[in-house]
């Protein structure tokens, strides 16, 4: 079933106001404060919602995470049943930095239709392709840029390929060098990163790499709205992690997951800008006004775009 419109309006407001409070303490060094003020804004404005609202992806378990746990209900108890996803603020480092990239997120589907992710690493691969066996977590580096080539009709040296600055992806970083295809290294926000694939403004026509399970569910909510193809294989490195996991439903633990098993049915995600990045412009305040840029997808109706919003202060 499609999920109302009506929630795309509530969604962005939710987004944006939580980027607001968070944009306060941007520049200040403190990733913490800056969290907590996306969080417990974006946990009281889907509180006054007519949802029978889940958290599926949020700030952790309820060991770790007062406010956003994984299964904590959310909403006034009418109403749909939505999984959420949240990511109140994306990008902690950029944040507490004053640097370019730090988004608040939410990506909300009918009960049971969003993967339930643990806070554990995820092998991740997205491109603009919707078909398979183009690009795959079990191709070598150098075929799924062989691939990706022949399909897009572009040559290697052409291709630009994103991917998190970490230690962790020397070789693939060595071997993307070597097959002369153009890096676009990012220090933090791989939702964002997954998202550059999407259109060709951004220039990007790959992502690769690992970074974190929630991020990959998020950025694949919206990748489904553009078609794009993304596929995730969750990294456990302790057997803790890995009870966990299993606690949770995961049987197989070296599951490669494919888009639609990862997303299903209709959805809406929302990203809106704390500082200024590559897909939107950060939170800017005037008088007694704020203005928000955010990008939103609705699956059922084909939205797909950034919207730009004027609020009042308070
Ligand atoms: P936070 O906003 O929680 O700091 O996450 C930022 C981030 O860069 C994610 O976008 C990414 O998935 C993850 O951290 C990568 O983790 P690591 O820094 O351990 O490589």
């Amino acid at each position: 079933m499609a999920i109302d419109k009506k929630f795309v309006d509530q969604l962005v407001i939710v987004t944006s106001k939580a980027a607001l409070a968070s944009s306060y303490l941007v520049g200040k060094k403190d990733k913490i404060a800056a969290d907590k003020a996306a969080v417990d804004s974006m946990r009281s404005n889907l509180n006054n919602f007519d949802i029978q609202g889940r958290i599926v992806i949020g700030e952790g378990e309820l060991d770790d995470a007062p406010m956003l746990y994984i299964g904590e209900k959310l909403g006034t108890n009418k109403g749909p049943e939505f999984d959420i996803a949240v990511d109140p603020l994306e990008g902690t480092n950029f944040a507490a930095n004053n640097l370019p990239g730090a988004l608040s997120v939410i990506a909300i589907a009918e009960k049971n239709n969003l993967f339930k992710a643990p806070e554990t690493y995820m092998e991740k691969i997205s491109a603009r392709v919707n078909e398979k066996n183009i690009i795959d977590l079990d191709f070598t580096v150098k075929q799924n840029i062989f691939n990706l080539s022949d399909y897009l009709n572009k040559s290697p040296e052409n291709l630009t390929a994103c991917i998190l600055d970490r230690p962790r992806h020397k070789k693939i970083i060595d071997e993307l060098n070597r097959l002369k295809v153009n890096l676009k290294l990012i220090t933090d926000g791989d939702v964002s990163g997954a998202l550059l694939v999407t259109e060709e403004k951004y220039d990007v026509d790959i992502f690769l790499g690992v970074g974190g399970g929630p991020e990959g569910v998020l950025a694949a909510a919206a990748l489904d709205s553009y078609n794009c193809s993304f596929q995730g294989r969750f990294l456990f490195k302790t057997e803790e992690d890995k009870l966990r996991a299993k606690k949770m439903g995961i049987n197989n633990l070296t599951k490669k997951y494919e888009l639609n098993e990862i997303v299903k049915g209709d959805t809406i995600f929302c990203a809106t800008g704390i500082t200024s990045g590559d897909l939107v412009k950060g939170i800017e305040i005037q008088d007694n006004e704020f203005t928000s840029e955010t990008l939103v997808t609705h699956k059922s109706s084909n939205l797909k775009k950034v919207i730009n919003l004027k609020q009042k202060l308070k």
